[in-house]
């Protein structure tokens, strides 16, 4: 599995997940891939994390970790992991990775990093553009 993260600049770091997420290391991906993802693009105060409501994102260690931090998270609507807008780029990795079939873990790893370095821009507004649309009351 892997984990990802974008904002209005730009994507940030993928961070490869092994076995299944339980809070703690859903809260190491956080310190190691979220934290210098939102350095990376010099994110202030002001910008709020999106995130679906699988179990261990709502898990009360990781709301705390989310506190500590003074990260604020969205409200995301139940039921609704489709809208996540991460889904459309992991979709899109997808598709890219079957054009290319590696044969390989290494090649595999490549071409999904090669893949998300090359995300255009314009669909990471779109996505954030959409999700604001569907997200306000
Ligand atoms: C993956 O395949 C490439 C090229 O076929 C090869 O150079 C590389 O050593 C392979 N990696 C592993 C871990 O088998």
């Amino acid at each position: 599995m892997v984990w990802g993260c974008f904002c209005w600049s730009g994507v940030g770091l993928l961070w490869k997940v092994s076995g299944n997420l339980k809070t703690n290391s859903y809260i190491d991906i956080l310190e190691n891939a979220l934290i210098p993802s939102v350095d990376l693009h010099s994110l202030h105060s002001d910008w709020t994390f999106q995130q679906d409501n699988a179990p261990c994102h709502k898990s009360k260690g990781t709301k705390q970790w989310f506190g500590e931090q003074k990260i604020e998270v969205m409200n995301w609507p139940a039921q609704s992991p489709d809208l996540n807008p991460i889904e459309n780029l992991w979709d899109h990795i997808s598709l890219r990775i079957q054009e290319k079939s590696p044969s390989n873990h290494s090649k595999l790893w490549n071409a999904i990093l090669s893949t998300w370095d090359s995300i255009d821009i314009n669909r990471l507004h779109t996505l954030i553009e959409s999700c604001r649309k569907d997200v306000k009351p």
